[in-house]
């Protein structure tokens, strides 16, 4: 049985077109839309649905106003289906090929299979002192790269519903927890996965509500060239560039007009089956890096 992937965003927004526009500049493709919806897709298919904040057929949200409203769980089989219905038991909803659920902390849950389409690998050529990968050849900026896949999300939490939302996931869904920091909250991998964390539980704020979704871009220079563009399209950047010390990945945060962050990032941690939880009784510092400047901008 693997739970394995983000499979599907669903937001209620104030503002359909700002919203997808955001979305297409931050590199989703266009996919679909019509009369009250737009939905948009990553190189790895996962879908980010639009919907207007009012519309009934959205599951409550523990938040008011544009928000997540649904998180899509991708599973790798049919069969894996009847699994999550029996580990959810009273609390699942079989609705066609979906299971549906809500979980401790209000946020809407559905599971289906996953539709996978595998990204190409890009790797830069790299050169370091004698050591040489490109010789005649120059670099070309990425310009817009495309989000090649919904790495995590990060929803925060009550400290209140911190025990019950961590026994849900962790004894009922399977998840792992690969880093919980006491203080602030606990990094979690789903069973078929391999990433640091595909979600994280935060409960720093102490107040439920969408905090970000990463999406995973080829590189540093990607993770810095698509804040850019986003900064040019008119969208306000939420803290500084860096790489933070759990799960390593560079960053970049865009405020969302649809609720909470977009996060840039590229390579992360990936933990496997031999990695044993970390528990920090403090955070031990929220990134290796962040990028000062002294100086003229260019
Ligand atoms: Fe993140």
């Amino acid at each position: 049985m693997a739970l394995f992937r983000i499979e599907e965003l669903v937001y209620g927004v104030d503002d359909l077109d700002r919203s997808a526009k955001f979305f297409a500049d931050a590199g989703f493709t266009p996919a679909s839309s019509g009369e009250g919806f737009r939905q948009l897709r990553t190189v790895e298919n996962q879908l980010v649905t639009l919907r207007e904040m009012n519309d009934p057929s959205l599951p409550a949200a523990p938040e008011t106003g544009p928000t997540l409203r649904e998180l899509v769980w991708g599973v790798e089989h049919a069969k894996d289906l009847d699994v999550i219905s029996e580990r959810l038991g009273d609390r699942a909803a079989r609705e066609g090929d979906m299971v549906r659920t809500v979980d401790p902390v209000g946020l809407g849950l559905a599971f289906r299979v996953m539709d996978r389409v595998e990204a190409e690998l890009l790797l830069r050529k790299h050169n370091q002192t004698s050591h040489h990968e490109r010789i005649n050849e120059r670099l070309e900026s990425y310009v817009t790269p495309p989000v090649l896949r919904m790495l995590h999300v990060a929803y925060n939490l009550e400290k209140a519903q911190n025990d019950e939302a961590l026994a849900f996931y962790i004894d009922v869904l399977k998840f792992k927890a690969v880093d919980k920091v006491l203080d602030t909250g606990t990094f979690l991998q789903s069973e078929g996965d391999i990433e640091h964390h595909n979600f994280f539980l935060c409960f720093r704020p102490d107040k439920a509500g969408m905090n970000h979704v990463a999406c995973e871009v080829w590189d540093f220079d990607a993770v810095m060239e698509a804040g850019n563009h986003m900064i040019e399209q008119g969208w306000k950047e939420s803290r500084r560039a860096g790489r933070h010390r759990l799960g390593s990945n560079v960053y970049r945060f865009v405020h969302a007009p649809c609720g909470g962050r977009i996060e840039f990032v590229a390579d992360m941690d990936r933990m496997d089956k031999n990695w044993e939880t970390r528990v920090f009784d403090k955070n031990p510092g929220h990134h290796l890096w962040t990028l000062k400047s002294s100086g003229p901008e260019s």
